[in-house]
């Protein structure tokens, strides 16, 4: 049997699973599919109102009210609009500094797996779900603005926010980030796009300086921001981080320049949490909205009196608020506690989510599945009686939180004893050691790429007397497995799995679910191999928690982006440094073999659109899905360009013995490079080697072709 799956190189899919389909498009009729209005219809009612403030109430509005409220205007019918974090599900918040937030309190929200996972399952479809369900919560709690998706790039394992990112290519970012903005929007809710620019690092985040060349801001850094902003996002928020000498939330270059005019931004722009510093500047930035309120612009009427700051300005701003307000018809919403009939089915996703973004490293001799001849298996490790959660605004306390030790119980039962600290003699005696090792990532602060000391002795003590151990990692993050990568019989990358991902872990352990996960990350041997490497001022050293640091005392810093556009794997191509695992890597229960590829213009102009085909075919004994990559090499350049790119991916799902044809289609785009000199994309004649691979380092087909 052959199946045709055509797919435009950006369009969703719709995959099935190996359990039933999720709920695939149905989903999207669960509820009315909400539509803004346009800018202009939205404008025209900003006008309206502005015309009717007055200058103190257009000043009050573009600060924020409480911490999490764009402020009411009742005279003139305004509503407050709440905002509440964040990308893998809803913090609840009940009560913030002071401010009473229990209107707005849900009963319980769903925690996800963290969007690592998400981007580790290459389903765009399964994106637009996992953001449609946090979505419909926002709406249960009468949230207008979700302060996600957290869409920074993963330059750096170290980074304390990577577990809420994407991963580390800009073309899988942007494919999940557009179906991401596109889910939580179809239900009213706002998608904000954070942190821009370059806000790829927690150390100090404040006082961070990014330097990022002009190629590397727009080849890596800004596509995903561009995806979500032509997928209708209707909020950004602005990063700590200074951006080449200026602090992103007040720069000219940043918002008016970047964000608004290159990438064509029309809505609502809001700042980090105190992360502004100079009302004149930011005034003049194209930045809308200060949040948690006016720290920069609180002098406002001052500033505009000694002629600092333009009324003209306060104008714009206030304008910009109320034209997102109106698009989203806030003056109208309410909140909708029917969605909590939905949560089943966020549950459901969520287990979907976790069943295809655990990422299997390492299978040695097939151990996994573990099979029912089995005799004892010992469990042990940190986060085994405990969810491993990421910390921060990102944090989701879920409801029904399952945990390792049950889920796995349920699977195994007598035959699983859980050790929290077992002896040398316990670990030999097991059949199999599941040994759990994890990181607590959190916002606020970088976190070392080794384990904890503890936790880096027990993973060794159980692969030196145990050949039989399966590591299970929980962490947002890529950790050092160098010392015992070897050892370990079985490397299985569970992320942080959200309240349910347990259940989806057990199952890959028994075999009920085949992993399909693929990195979207490389992980590295050693930090001192990752483009990130000395990011930290000389002779500082990370730290942990946010204590009393003084981070306003510690002097700005420069984060030197000197790989440019060699980050990820193009680094490690580029610069022949071997990773432990690369972009792209996951095992499968079952085995592919890749044939027949095709290019439908072997020599094209830049004009045209290329059609890309070729043949899956699962010859292995178990059903499972592949995610095949195409990556284009540009072999003749006048300028250094990685050697390979990640143009196109598509997962397909097959039955033993089945094969499926896999169309991806690449235009100009594709093939471009930006030329700081003409300030656009260029696509440059010349030999270009379409490669299909089942990672980035395992190509299985190639083909070179010519652009004329
Ligand atoms: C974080 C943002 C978050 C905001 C509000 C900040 O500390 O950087 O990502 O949305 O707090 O909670």
């Amino acid at each position: 049997m052959d199946k045709e799956i055509l797919l435009l190189i950006s369009a969703s899919v719709v995959f099935l699973t190996s359990h039933t389909r999720v709920y695939g498009q149905s989903a999207k009729n669960r509820h009315e599919q909400f539509r803004p209005l346009t800018f202009e219809q939205a404008d025209k009612k900003a006008d309206s109102v502005l015309t009717l403030m007055t200058t103190d109430e257009k000043i009050a509005l573009v600060g924020g009210d409480r911490s999490f409220f764009i402020r009411p205007l009742p005279r003139l019918n305004l509503q407050e609009v709440y905002m509440s974090d964040a990308t893998q599900g809803v913090h609840i918040r009940e009560n913030f500094t002071g401010f009473d937030l229990s209107k707005y309190r849900l009963e319980k929200s769903t925690s996800f797996p963290s969007p690592i996972s998400l981007a580790s399952t290459w389903n765009p479809d399964l994106a637009y779900q996992y953001a449609e369900a946090i979505g419909e919560e926002c709406r249960a709690g009468g949230i207008g603005i979700l302060l996600g998706p957290g869409m920074n790039a993963y330059r750096q394992s170290q980074c304390g926010r990577n577990f809420e990112y994407f991963g580390e290519d800009p073309f899988l970012r942007s494919r999940m980030i557009e179906e991401y903005v596109k889910g939580v929007q179809s239900t009213g809710t706002i998608a904000t796009l954070k942190h821009f620019v370059a806000n790829n690092t927690d150390y100090y985040r404040r006082r961070s300086n990014s330097v990022v060349d002009e190629r590397a801001l727009h080849e890596i850094y800004l596509p995903p921001f561009k995806a979500g902003i032509d997928a209708g996002a209707k909020a950004v928020m602005t990063s700590y981080n200074l951006l080449n000498g200026e602090w992103c939330g007040q720069s000219e270059t940043v918002i008016n320049e970047i964000l608004r005019k290159q990438l064509g931004f029309q809505w609502l722009v809001m700042t980090d949490w105190w992360s502004v510093y100079d009302g004149e500047k930011l005034a003049k930035s194209g930045q809308d909205l200060e949040m948690p309120l006016a720290v920069a612009l609180k002098d406002a009427p001052t500033l505009i009196r000694d002629g600092k700051v333009k009324a003209g300005d306060i104008d714009r701003m206030a304008k910009s608020i109320l034209r997102t307000y109106f698009a989203m018809k806030f003056d109208k919403m309410k909140r909708d506690t029917s969605y909590y009939n939905n949560f089943e089915n966020h549950e459901r996703t969520a287990l979907q989510t976790a069943r295809e973004g655990i990422v299997l490293l390492k299978n040695e001799g097939n151990i996994l599945p573990i099979t029912k001849k089995s005799k004892t298996i010992l469990l042990t490790g940190d986060y085994v009686d405990k969810l491993a959660v990421g910390g921060g605004s990102a944090e989701v306390k879920g409801y029904n939180n399952r945990l390792m030790l049950d889920e796995l119980k349920k699977e195994f039962g007598d035959k699983l004893t859980y050790v929290k600290h077992p002896n040398p003699a316990q670990i030999k005696s097991a059949d199999i050691v599941l040994c759990n090792v994890g990181t607590e990532d959190s916002e606020g602060w970088d976190r070392p790429f080794p384990l904890p000391e503890n936790q880096e002795l027990k993973v060794r003590q159980c692969v030196e007397n145990n050949a039989n151990t399966i590591v299970i990692v929980t962490s947002g993050s890529g950790i050092k497995m160098t010392d015992w990568n070897d050892k370990a019989r079985a490397i299985i990358y569970a992320w942080y799995g959200g309240q349910i991902g347990n259940q989806a872990l057990a199952e890959i352990i028994a075999g009920k679910t085949n992993p399909s996960g693929k990195l979207p990350i490389t992980i590295e041997k050693d930090f001192k191999d990752s483009p990130g490497y000395g990011y930290i001022p000389a002779g500082e050293s990370l730290y942990t928690g946010w204590g009393d640091r003084k981070e306003k005392e510690h002097p700005v810093f420069d984060v030197n982006y000197k790989e440019g556009i060699f980050i990820g794997y193009r680094w490690y191509e580029e610069k022949k440094i071997e990773p432990l695992y690369p972009f792209g890597y996951g095992l499968s229960y079952t085995s592919f073999e890749y044939s027949n590829l095709t290019v439908s213009k072997e020599m094209f102009n830049e004009n045209d659109t290329l059609t890309i085909s070729f043949s899956v075919k699962n010859i292995g004994k178990t059903k499972g899905a592949e995610i095949a990559q195409l990556y284009v090499q540009d072999v003749q350049s006048s300028v250094p360009r990685p050697i390979k790119e990640l143009k196109g991916f598509k997962k397909v799902e097959m039955h033993p013995g089945e094969s499926a044809t896999v169309v991806l289609r690449l235009t100009k785009q594709d093939f471009s490079f930006w030329n700081p000199e003409t300030k656009g994309w260029y696509a440059e004649k010349g030999t270009f080697v379409i490669h299909i691979g089942s990672s980035s380092r395992d190509i299985k087909l190639k083909k070179e072709i010519e652009l004329l």
